[in-house]
Parts: C-alpha cells; sequence; structure tokens
C-alpha cells in the first residue's frame, strides 16, 4: 500500500481536482483505490464526487481520529458508483463529516495526536490511497503528512506559489524531525490552472520552479470539463477521457504507480537483517511515539497562559 498526499496550503491551487484526478485515473487503470477527503470544506465529496456527507451517528473519519469510534476501514469507506473502473479496481472515498470542522475547534480537548491518521489506515486493503489535504498546515495536514509515502503538489504559475511551496518544504523537514519519521518523498509539483497559451509571466514562474528540487509532472491546464465533470459529480476521466485534463491526471497516476512499483521492488530485494527481533523494533516504535507524543504535550502546555504560584 502506498499512501499520496496532495498538499499544498495556498488555497484553490486545485488539490481537490488532482485528488479526484489522480485517484480515478489510477482506478481505471485496475488499481484499488482509496480516496480521503481530509479537508473539512468537503469538496472532494460534494462538489467533485456528488457525494452525501456522512450522516450524524454513523462511523466518519472524525469519530475515527478521535478513537470515539474504533472499527475498520472498509466501514468509513464508500464505493463511486460514477467512475470508469478498470478490471479488478475500485475507487472507494471516506467522505467529509460534519464533525471535521469540530475536530480543528476543538484540538486540544479531543486529543488528536499527529500519528490517529496512520493508526487509521494501517490495517486498510488498498493498492493506493490519496488523501486531498485541506488548505493549511494544520493538525489534519500534519496526519496526513505523518501517515504518507509521498507527496503531490499541486502550483499555479504565479509568484506566491514560489513561496508557498518554500513554507511548504520546511513545514514538511520540520516535521519529519519532530515526529522521528523517514524522509517524505516529493512525487512532484503539478502545474495548473492556467490559460493556454501560457503568458511569458507564467513561462518564468515555471522556470524558476525548476530551481525548487521537486520534480516537475504533467500540467493540467485550466478547462471547463473539470467544471462539467463535477457538476455531475464524476471524476474528468470519466466525464472527458480524451480531455487534456483527464489525460494529464494519467500522466501524474502513472507516476505515482511507478513509486508504489519500485517500493514494492525495493521491499522484494531488502534481505532481512538477521538480528532483527520483532519485540525490539515494536519497543523501539513505541518508544518514538511515546517521546514524540511528549513533545506535542509540552508544546501545547508551553502555549497555555502560565498561572502565578501565588
Ligand atoms: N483544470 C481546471 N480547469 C478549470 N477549473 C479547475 C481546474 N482545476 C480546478 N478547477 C476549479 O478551480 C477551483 C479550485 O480548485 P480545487 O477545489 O481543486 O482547489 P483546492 O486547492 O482544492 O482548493 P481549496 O484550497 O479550497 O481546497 C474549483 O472551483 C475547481 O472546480
Ligand atoms: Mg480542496
Amino acid at each position: 500500500m502506498q499512501v499520496t498526499s496532495v498538499i499544498n496550503q495556498k488555497g484553490g491551487v486545485g488539490k481537490t481536482a488532482l485528488s479526484v484526478g489522480v485517484a480515478a485515473a489510477l482506478a481505471e487503470q485496475g488499481r484499488r483505490v482509496l480516496l480521503i477527503d481530509l479537508d473539512p470544506q468537503g469538496h472532494a465529496t460534494t462538489e467533485f464526487l456528488g457525494l452525501p456527507e456522512v450522516p450524524p451517528g454513523r462511523p466518519s473519519l472524525p469519530m475515527a481520529l478521535s478513537k470515539m469510534w474504533k472499527g475498520p476501514v472498509s466501514e468509513l469507506a464508500v464505493p463511486h458508483q460514477r467512475s470508469n473502473i478498470g478490471p479488478g479496481g475500485c475507487l472507494h472515498v471516506i467522505p467529509t463529516a460534519p464533525g471535521m470542522f469540530d475536530l480543528i475547534r476543538r484540538q486540544h480537548h479531543v486529543r488528536v495526536p499527529t500519528w490517529e491518521l496512520a493508526r487509521v489506515l494501517q490495517f486498510a486493503d488498498y493498492q493506493h490511497i490519496i488523501i486531498d489535504c485541506p488548505p493549511a498546515l494544520d493538525l489534519l495536514t500534519n496526519n496526513a503528512l505523518a501517515a504518507t509515502d509521498g507527496v503531490l503538489v499541486p502550483v499555479q504559475p504565479d509568484r506566491t506559489s514560489i513561496r508557498a511551496v518554500r513554507l511548504l518544504t520546511e513545514q514538511v523537514r520540520h516535521l519529519e524531525q519532530r515526529i522521528d519519521r523517514p524522509p517524505i518523498e516529493y512525487f512532484g509539483l503539478v502545474p495548473g490552472l492556467y490559460r493556454r497559451p501560457l503568458s511569458a509571466y507564467s513561462e518564468a514562474v515555471l522556470r524558476a520552479f525548476q530551481g525548487v528540487g521537486m520534480p516537475i509532472l504533467a500540467h493540467v491546464p485550466m478547462g471547463v470539463v473539470v467544471n462539467e465533470a463535477a457538476e455531475r459529480g464524476m471524476p474528468v476521466t470519466t466525464y472527458a477521457p480524451q480531455s487534456p485534463q483527464a489525460v494529464a491526471m494519467r500522466q501524474v497516476a502513472r507516476v505515482v504507480d511507478g513509486h508504489l512499483a519500485r517500493r514494492k521492488q525495493q521491499r522484494r530485494t531488502y534481505v532481512p537483517n538477521a538480528d532483527f527481533e520483532f519485540e525490539d523494533f515494536i519497543t523501539e516504535v513505541a518508544g518514538v511515539r511515546r517521546r514524540t507524543e511528549a513533545e506535542h504535550r509540552s508544546g501545547l502546555y508551553d502555549l497555555m497562559p502560565r498561572r502565578s504560584r501565588r
């Protein structure tokens, strides 16, 4: 299983369109795919895929993240029926739920440490999990980053996006150190939401992106088909399979799938260390979790107003 987060704290850059498009393109290729709508705005669920929010009282992602419910992931996911699915594949969605906003508002009370999403997903049975992140470097995004193998970063060709990507890479580095996890892979930048032909200004910004140190993947230009597909609750790959947007989504999906293939290959060639003891491994992991959670707690206490001792 490989987890890919679609992330950029800048709003309206095409995160949700890319998450839905890439998830659908992978399912079309016969992959078992789970799309997680981690953004409390819920655009992937309602606006792009025409699915309802989880009704109150049913198991939901916020309930799972706050440990109010502890069932299997399969009970949180619903199949998307209006997508072209290749043989053996599926497109399941964990939809948004009203409690997602509440989770952020009450985060200091309903303790949701950084590892909760990883815990919820640990026994999921999919080849690809794609996470549509909110436009913020917040608790939910940190949970996505803790669980993720790699990230896709949609960007618009304007100067503010260069700074946004720099802030993002700093946050990723900071989080990797804070929670003591291996480096997150940058699968690539996906430039989008520009009119064709590209202006000289946009071309200059795209050239500047080459200095960011991430692969630059297929471009997803503006096209009304993206909104038309969303209106019908369909991915663009199903609604307009020949459109440049659908073709770009498939190209990005191939890159993401290539990373999974490489990961599998590495696992096959991995020779286990003869000294490896499962119990030692579990103790080590538990130690890291205790350390990072303790740091998280002290971080919160640092933010609380200090009471005088009188
Ligand atoms: N290639 C495209 N062509 C035309 N419109 C697009 C395209 N991609 C996205 N859009 C539209 O642009 C708007 C923003 O896209 P999207 O919702 O994917 O961005 P986002 O980064 O997820 O936004 P937010 O930060 O609010 O979550 C939406 O109305 C969407 O329908
Ligand atoms: Mg979005």
